[in-house]
């Protein structure tokens, strides 16, 4: 079993568009697909879960479909998500530039936090305004300004220490990204955590992403020789 998945939910607008309806009703669609898939990883006790729900480039999309994303997450992440939270006792945080997002989702989600910061089931984290390369920029920057201020020798900078400055510090690097919608592209998620991950694209659209689906990933997950680097355990 992986312990931590991540998963690229693409094609929620695609969804839409092929049965003639507006995208925004894809996008709901999609956000029963999260809960969804939030259920089985929990059935199938998957440690870490991090869905990628809103890019620091999907702010470029019309404004009207951004207020009806930033809507969506306001109800989803908002009172029934966190009772439903509570009751599966998922720890929920999110990822990403809080300070570009709506005043009250900010406080939707800080309350979410702080409401599962306690819990012990599956870690699901919510990218959201999330991009890999800002995130690693963040992590050299504050460096920099440790070693700046004379409190960091910038010989002792390696890996380890920017890993230590990344929002999932404290947890296993994803051995499993998913992506749905047909495209073979990382688009910027987790740059740095994907280094040895398993990549499953699979042309399924989002809204229709199923937990056989999560489960069938898995398989063939299973299948795969993970060797990091080094020769095959199997020779
Ligand atoms: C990509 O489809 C999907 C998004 C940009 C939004 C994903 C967000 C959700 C599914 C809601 C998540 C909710 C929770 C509670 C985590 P697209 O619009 O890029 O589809 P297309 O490629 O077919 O146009």
């Amino acid at each position: 079993m992986p312990r931590h998945v991540a998963i690229i939910m693409d094609g929620n607008g695609r969804w839409a568009s092929r049965r003639g309806l507006p995208r925004r009703v894809g996008h709901w669609r999609g956000a029963e697909a999260a809960r969804s898939i939030v259920r089985a990883a929990v059935d199938l006790e998957i440690p870490c879960l991090t869905l990628f729900a809103f890019s620091s480039e999907n702010w470029k999309r019309p404004v009207a479909e951004v207020v009806d994303l930033m809507g969506l997450l306001r109800r989803y992440l908002g009172n029934d998500y966190a009772a439903e939270m509570a009751r599966l006792d998922v720890r929920v945080r999110m990822i990403g530039d809080r300070s570009r997002l709506p005043q009250d989702l900010m406080r939707i989600v800080q309350r979410l936090e702080e409401a599962s910061a306690d819990h012990k089931g599956l870690q699901l984290t919510v990218a959201l305004s999330y991009g890999g390369r800002q995130e690693i920029a963040a992590s050299a920057r504050r460096l920099a300004e440790q070693a700046a201020a004379g409190r960091l020798d910038p010989t002792l900078i390696d890996e380890d220490l920017l890993a230590k400055g990344l929002e999932l510090a404290d947890l296993p690097d994803p051995d499993l990204l998913i992506r749905t919608g047909g495209e073979m592209r990382i688009s910027n998620f987790l740059l740095w955590q994907v280094a040895y991950a398993e990549l499953i694209f699979s042309d399924r659209l989002w809204p229709d992403f199923s937990r056989e689906d999560l489960e069938a990933a898995l398989i063939e997950f299973r299948r795969r020789d993970r060797r990091f680097g080094a020769l095959s355990s199997t020779g």
